[in-house]
C-alpha cells in the first residue's frame, strides 16, 4: 500500500490499479521510455536504439552512447506521452535505471527522471536495470513469486531465484562473457552487424549445426555458472580456417562482409552460426538442468522465467522449453519488446517498489555496478 505522504503533489488519492508510471532506460545502447499503469497496461513504449551509430565499431561505445540518449531522452518522453494519451501530470511517479550499466547513459536518464520528478512534484524512483528485467515477465504474464530467472543478454548472463519483491537469490552467473556478448562477438568475427544475435539466428536457420563441433565449457559440471570464452576462442579458430583468411587479424575480418556471397564461405558461415548457436542451446540447457535443482532446494515453485535480448532467439527458447517441460515447469517469457532493453519494464519494477512505498531520495547517485542481491537503496 502507498502511503499517502508519497503521493506527492497528487491532488486526489488514486487507487494502485490506476497508478501512472513513468520509466527511463538508458543504460546500453537503447534510450526508451515507457508509461505503465497499475493494471498492467503499457499506455507506451518507446526505444530509440543506436545500433546504427554503433555498427562501424561493432559493438557499443560507451562515449557515442552517452550523448546520443543525451539527444534522444527528451523526444523519446514526448513521443512516450503522445502515444499513451496523457498528460503530465497525470503521471504518479518517475522511475529510471540508475545502475548496472554504462554510466554516461545512466546519469542521462537519472538526472532527466530527477529533474522531471522535481518539475512535476511527483516522487523519484531510481531502479535496477536487473531487476527491471526480472520483473518483466510479471507485466504480460500472471507470473507470481517465486520463479527461477534466467537473464540472457549482452551484459548479464545468470539464473536468480526470484523469492519475492527485493529477495533475489544469484544461483549462478557468467565466469567471462555474458551470452549476448559470445554472440555478438562470433558475429564480429563474421563481419557481421552489432548486435550480431538476430542475424546469426536467421544465417543459422540455412546451416548444419553439426558441421563443426565447439567445446562446451562446464558442461556437465555441478552448479550454475557460465563460461563462454572457450567457445569464444575456438569460433577464432574455425574462422581462421576459412579459405580467404590467410590469418586472423583485423584487417581480414573487415573484408569479411564482402566475401559473404562467396559459395564456399557463405556455407561456412552458415554452418558456423548454426553450430554455435547449437553449442550455446546445449549449454544453456546443461546449465538450467542445474539451475532447476538447486532452485528445487529452495522453493517448489515449478515457475521460470526468461527475458533478456537473447531470450528473443527463438531456437533458445523451443530448446529450453522441451527441457523445462521434461521437468515439469512452465516457461514464461515476455514478448520481445519486452525481452529486449525498454523503458516499460523500467516503469512497471519501479511501479512494484512504489506500491511497497519505495521511492529514492534525489540524492541517489548512479552506479555502474550493482548486485541484485544487496538490496535495494531507497
Ligand atoms: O537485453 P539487451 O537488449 O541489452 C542488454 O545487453 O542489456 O540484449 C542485447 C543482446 C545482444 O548481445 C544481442 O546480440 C542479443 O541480445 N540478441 C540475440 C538475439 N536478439 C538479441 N541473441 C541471440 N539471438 C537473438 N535473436
Ligand atoms: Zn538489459
Amino acid at each position: 500500500m502507498i502511503p499517502k505522504n508519497l503521493l506527492l503533489g497528487s491532488q486526489s488519492y488514486k487507487s494502485e490499479e490506476k497508478m501512472i508510471i513513468l520509466g527511463i532506460e538508458s543504460s546500453c545502447d537503447d534510450t526508451g521510455i515507457g508509461i505503465v499503469t497499475g493494471e498492467k497496461k503499457i499506455l507506451s513504449n518507446i526505444v530509440y536504439s543506436q545500433f546504427k551509430e554503433h555498427a562501424p565499431y561493432k559493438g557499443v561505445v560507451p562515449e557515442i552512447a552517452s550523448r546520443s540518449h543525451m539527444a534522444a531522452v527528451k523526444i523519446a518522453y514526448e513521443a512516450a506521452l503522445k502515444e499513451a494519451e496523457i498528460n503530465a501530470r497525470e503521471i504518479d511517479a518517475i522511475a529510471a535505471t540508475a545502475g548496472p550499466g554504462l554510466i554516461g547513459g545512466v546519469i542521462v536518464g537519472t538526472m532527466f527522471a530527477k529533474s522531471l520528478a522535481l518539475g512535476l512534484e511527483k516522487p523519484y524512483i531510481a531502479v535496477n536495470h536487473m531487476e527491471g528485467h526480472l520483473l518483466s515477465p510479471r507485466i504480460s504474464n500472471n507470473l507470481e513469486f517465486p520463479y527461477l530467472m534466467l537473464l540472457v543478454s549482452g551484459g548479464h548472463c545468470q539464473f536468480v531465484a526470484a523469492l519475492g519483491l527485493g529477495q533475489y537469490k544469484i544461483l549462478g552467473s557468467t565466469l567471462d562473457d555474458a551470452v549476448g556478448e559470445a554472440f555478438d562477438k562470433t558475429g564480429k568475427m563474421l563481419g557481421l552487424d552489432y548486435p550480431a544475435g538476430p542475424m546469426i539466428e536467421k544465417l543459422a536457420l540455412d546451416g548444419d549445426p553439426h558441421k563443426f563441433e565447439l567445446p562446451k565449457p562446464l558442461f556437465k559440471r555441478s552448479g550454475c555458472d557460465f563460461s563462454f570464452s572457450g567457445l569464444k576462442t575456438a569460433v577464432r579458430e574455425v574462422v581462421s580456417t576459412f579459405g580467404h583468411c590467410e590469418e586472423y587479424n583485423d584487417e581480414a575480418i573487415d573484408r569479411l562482409p564482402s566475401l559473404i556471397y562467396d559459395a564456399p564461405r557463405n556455407d561456412n558461415i552458415k554452418n558456423l552460426c548454426a553450430s554455435f548457436q547449437f553449442t550455446v542451446g546445449a549449454i544453456l540447457k546443461d546449465r538450467t538442468e542445474n539451475a532447476i535443482k538447486i532452485f528445487s532446494k529452495i522453493s517448489d515453485s515449478k515457475n521460470f522465467a526468461i527475458a533478456g535480448g537473447v531470450a528473443a532467439n527463438q531456437y533458445l527458447r523451443s530448446q529450453l522449453q522441451e527441457l523445462l517441460s521434461k521437468h515439469g515447469f512452465t516457461m514464461y517469457a515476455p514478448p520481445m519488446d519486452l525481452c529486449t532493453d525498454n523503458g516499460a519494464m523500467i516503469a512497471w519494477a519501479g511501479l512494484e517498489n512504489f506500491r511497497e512505498g519505495r521511492v529514492s531520495s534525489q540524492d541517489f547517485c548512479p552506479r555502474a555496478r550493482w548486485g541484485l542481491e544487496g538490496g535495494q537503496l531507497y
